[in-house]
């Protein structure tokens, strides 16, 4: 596994658990009551995946059949779940995307020059690490091979997907600091920026297409969109694309896609995979900062 992730995931996971959480209470209930219902409907004599367990906040571990197999790439995460279930599970600690090792070579190719290791300016490295993303194929291997030999009755997703876009934009800014890898120019369109949205719709996409090809059932909870501003918002009818769904005051409703525009449902659907039930709800994760929620359960058609 990859060092540089596993030391990004524990930081990311401490500033998350170190955060006031005082207003999670309505997030954690919805998730954890859809995701418990998900570990109830598993039939137990087939493995349950539950990726991205994290320390189990969102997933309710007296519920889970014996053979319930976290999946975090986090190195404390199985310690924390035990500390707060008493629930030693089986773990996987791999990166679930198998994307993130080659995305970090990449960056560190692009920064450095390969034959006398010395850095590049940074704007020609972030032009050079523009240029060589979209060769980059992600798979995730590792939980595919997992699948293919486990062959999980039931797969939850427990809120990790829209991570991988956050976790590329910090690898990538871990590998040029001091410097910035952005153009901070609002007038100019930032082209690592751009190509990095793409890598991140290729890694969801694999991602979900591998879940949707492994037989299992599916439940699925993940960060649709992030909203950063404290105005009105409320959620509107279902509608595509997503972004109808929110509805602010006056003003449109300035929201990042946590997912670089892949979109789920369809993708499923177009998979071959029934979708059994699908809510929404929002999540305020601190002041002026509010997460559009999708809890997805999917099957074979
Ligand atoms: C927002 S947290 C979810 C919290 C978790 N469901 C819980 O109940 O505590 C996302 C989790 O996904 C994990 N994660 C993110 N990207 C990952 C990856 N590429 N491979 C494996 N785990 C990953 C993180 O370490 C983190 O624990």
């Amino acid at each position: 596994m990859s060092k540089p992730l596993s030391r990004l995931l524990r930081r990311e996971q401490r500033a998350f658990l170190a955060r006031d959480r005082a207003g999670w209470a309505p997030h954690l209930a919805r998730a954890s009551a859809f995701l418990g219902q998900g570990l109830q409907a598993a039939d137990p004599a087939r493995p349950v995946l539950v990726l991205g367990a994290g320390s189990g906040l969102e997933v309710p571990w007296d519920l889970a059949p014996a053979s319930t197999v976290g999946w975090d790439a986090d190195p404390w995460s199985r310690g924390r779940t035990f500390l707060r279930h008493r629930r030693w599970a089986p773990w996987v600690f791999e990166d679930a995307t198998g994307a993130m090792a080659d995305l970090e070579a990449t960056a560190h190719r692009a920064v450095r020059e390969p034959w006398s290791k010395r850095r590049r300016d940074p704007a020609t490295a972030a032009r050079r690490l523009a240029g060589l993303l979209p060769s980059l194929r992600p798979h995730p291997a590792a939980l595919a091979a997992w699948i293919a030999a486990h062959r999980p009755g039931t797969i939850l997703a427990a809120n990790l997907m829209g991570q991988f876009g956050v976790l590329a934009e910090s690898a990538v800014e871990a590998t040029f600091a001091p410097d910035s890898p952005w153009l901070g120019d609002p007038e100019r369109p930032d082209l690592l920026a751009e190509a990095l949205e793409a890598w991140t719709a290729r890694t969801v996409t694999a991602f979900l297409a591998v879940l949707a090809a492994s037989g299992a059932e599916l439940w699925l909870v993940h960060d649709r969109a992030v909203v950063f501003s404290s105005g009105r918002l409320v959620l509107g009818p279902w509608a595509d694309p997503w972004t109808d769904q929110l509805r602010g005051g006056e003003a449109p409703v300035e929201a990042r896609d946590a997912l670089a525009g892949v979109d789920v449902r369809g993708l499923l659907s177009r998979q071959g995979l029934a979708l059994i039930h699908v809510e929404r709800w929002l999540w305020e994760l601190a002041p002026g900062q509010r997460h559009l929620v999708e809890a997805i359960r999917a099957r074979p058609a």
